[in-house]
């Protein structure tokens, strides 16, 4: 191979580089790349001194140093003025128009405000001859060997033998970046190998750009979008904006795919509404949105103000994250007794609402994190979730901070807790325990569960606080007098809520399983345990070793069964059950005793709203007493329920002469009245 052939194997493989790193599109396998790879590696070793600077072997050839040398930037790199609503981008406008009038008239181009660092490349006949950060605008920091190990920063231009001829001199701003995604593997990888956490894509990308060891910058997924043409010895190829985008996407540079023109300004009103709409789907975290006039000549003449250059703006979004005191840890104690650490923050607005308490997630982030009581924090609140704290600035520490330990006992029963080994979680195991009572108490009257309707958390706290109840079954032995006392029930509401808890008594063994709250045992494995044991005593005699045979049911559900029926406090729950007279077993349909059901065979459609049923209860209630129910009203139908405020249902079986029941009779057929 002679030294052209060399060097048109660079080209070739700087090319597929470009089609894999910018273009996301590349033209041959990763095998192919790599061979082409070691093909170089092999004529360099054999000829050292063909090596070219734009060798794919040059990206990371450079030892670590001692510091950083500073860099004087050709041309002022340049901050931008802030508009915070469409407003402030209006007055822009008029600001700039009442000094050029042609304003007016112009047309714009609208860029993601990409949160990143500004960097600022070098090229000299088309190779990258520095590598820049912004520093203060006039004199930034070289650092030319970590930036060549970013692989979308192509090393030579024009990428594409085919494009554009490079400019002699050409000098180009970007922003580097880390996408969404790779930050939170490169996160995950790291706390994972014990190193502290990263808040966020900027500030990752940032530390690794401005790595000694630029092998430490090559491991990290850093990307870069070119928005600007600082300087250029051709000045025909940045006369707009547009065109000098096209120029840097034609030389091979990367450019956001998000970049829109706008004719005037309504098109502009509308593209900075759709791009803000877009925030959360982009790959890469924006701040804004960065409107530019497209003619950069005019822009040029209307100069800056102080740093900020007139023909630009960017409209800021408002910010999602921001940083407070951790002041304390709070705990909140769950159903299953799981307590869940939260943050209690100073006051701090994020988006226009003032946050006090943010999501620590579990007891095991804190630690990952290193979170400390009196930390300053970075505290995050996007669109609807609610707000977390992603983690420490170990940097304000002053060294008043006192690392968190994890509570010893209930918060709020004070009885010892149980650190469980399989999960990453605390939990109170006291049953009596009124947070966990109140959570017990709302689960077991839950949809899913006994559905007691007008039994939500804030009548069960009532209750529970009252002390009226002491446990679930409790709620069974209510009175309208114990109701009547509570604040907010009149009649009407006491008697609702009483017809309610008494009809619930019907409910099948698979919601009574349910509604125990056993932890592990939801609504799909409550159905497989009342049809495998039939009854509560069944499933309360049965070992572990019968437990864990059931398919899906492993080792902790298993555990968590036997440990519930072991407690005592348990024990008497079921026995109140029973004496309120719950459906403690299944009720076996034999073929003689169907025949005996009070709606043996009817098909029953119901329309409208019941006082003593919910939609899904009155199906069961239909079902238990042979009935069959269905959605739809046809000459089959035996009869019609109505409810209050009944539908379209009632006129049809008017119209079809079907007989018409209402709540009252039909509590009488099945025996209820
Ligand atoms: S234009 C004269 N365009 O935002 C040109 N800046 O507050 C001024 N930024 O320091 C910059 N994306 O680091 C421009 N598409 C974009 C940008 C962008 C991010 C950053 C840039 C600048 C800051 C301005």
């Amino acid at each position: 191979m002679d030294k052209q052939q060399y060097l048109d194997l660079i080209k070739n493989l700087n090319y597929h580089n470009y089609r894999y790193h910018v273009m996301d599109a590349p033209l041959i396998s990763d095998g192919e790349f790599d061979r082409l790879m070691k093909q170089i590696q092999q004529i360099e070793k054999e000829q050292p001194d063909w090596i070219s600077p734009d060798s794919p072997t040059q990206r990371a050839g450079s030892p670590a140093s001692e510091k950083f040398s500073k860099v004087v930037h050709p041309q002022p790199v340049l901050s931008l003025a802030n508009a915070f609503d469409f407003d402030d981008v209006l007055a822009w406008l008029d600001r700039i128009e009442r000094i050029d009038a042609r304003v007016r008239d112009s047309d714009f181009v609208i860029e993601p405000k990409i949160d990143g660092l500004t960097i600022v490349l070098t090229y000299e006949h088309g190779m990258l001859v520095q590598g820049a950060t912004r520093g203060n605008g006039d004199v930034g920091e070289n650092i030319t060997a970590n930036i060549r190990t970013i692989r979308g920063i192509p090393l030579r231009i024009p990428v594409d033998p085919n494009a554009i001829a490079a400019p002699e001199q050409l000098v180009v701003r970007g922003e580097i970046f880390l996408r969404k995604d790779d930050f939170e593997k490169l996160n995950e990888l790291n706390i994972q190998e014990g190193g502290k956490s990263y808040l966020n894509p900027r500030n990752t990308a940032a530390g690794s750009l401005r790595q000694l060891n630029p092998a430490v910058t090559a491991s990290r997924p850093l990307k870069l979008f070119t928005y600007n043409i600082l300087q250029c010895s051709d000045p025909e190829l940045d006369s707009t904006q547009m065109k000098a985008l096209e120029t840097l996407r034609k030389l091979g540079f990367p450019v956001s795919p998000d970049i829109e023109y706008c004719q005037d300004r309504i098109t502009l009103k509308a593209a900075i509404d759709k791009l803000a709409a877009k925030r959360d789907l982009l790959a890469y975290e924006i701040d804004g949105i960065v409107i530019k006039l497209n003619d950069l000549r005019l822009a040029a003449e209307l100069g800056s103000v102080g740093k900020d250059p007139r023909g630009a703006v960017a409209l800021k979004f408002p910010a999602r994250e921001m940083t407070t005191k951790l002041d304390g840890i709070g705990v909140n104690v769950g159903r299953t007794g799981v307590l869940t650490p939260y943050a209690i923050l100073s006051p701090v607005e994020i988006g226009g609402v003032i946050v006090k308490q943010a999501t620590l997630h579990n007891f095991d982030f804190i630690h990952e994190r290193d979170i400390r009581i009196g930390d300053s924090v970075m505290v995050k609140r996007a669109g609807d979730v609610i707000p977390y704290v992603i983690g420490p600035i170990p940097d304000l520490r002053d060294g008043n901070q006192v690392p968190y330990q994890n509570p010893k006992t209930c918060p709020v029963c004070g009885e010892e807790v149980e650190d469980s080994k399989e999960e990453v979680a605390i939990y109170c195991i006291n049953s009596a325990c009124p947070a966990q009572l109140i959570r017990n108490v709302e689960h077991f009257a839950s949809r899913g569960a006994m559905d007691i309707e007008g039994l939500g958390i804030k009548i069960v706290e009532l209750i529970v606080n009252d002390q009226l109840v002491a446990d679930p079954a409790d709620i069974y032995s209510l009175t309208k007098e114990n109701l009547l006392k509570l604040e907010g029930f009149a009649d009407k509401k006491a008697e609702n809520l009483l017809a309610a808890i008494e009809n619930s008594k019907k409910q099948p063994l698979n919601r009574v399983i349910n509604a125990l709250g056993i932890r592990g045992v939801g609504e799909v494995m409550a159905e497989t345990l009342a049809s495998e044991f039939k009854s509560i005593d069944n499933l309360a005699a049965a070992s572990y070793e019968v437990l864990t045979e059931i398919e899906g049911i492993g080792p902790r559900v298993g555990t968590a069964i036997l440990d519930w029926f072991a407690n005592e406090k348990n024990h008497a729950l079921i026995q109140k059950l029973k004496q309120a007279g719950i459906k403690l077993e299944v009720t076996e349909k034999s073929p003689a005793s169907t025949t005996d059901l009070p709606l043996n065979g009817k098909i029953i459609v119901v329309t409208g709203t019941l006082a003593n049923f919910t939609r899904e209860s009155i199906k069961e209630t239909i079902q238990q007493n042979g009935g069959k129910n269905s959605d739809s009203v046809s000459k089959n139908t035996d009869f019609v329920l109505v409810g209050e405020n009944p539908g379209s249902k009632l006129t049809k079986a008017q119209s079809l002469g079907i007989q018409i029941i209402d709540e009252e009779t039909f509590l009488m057929m099945i025996n209820l009245k």
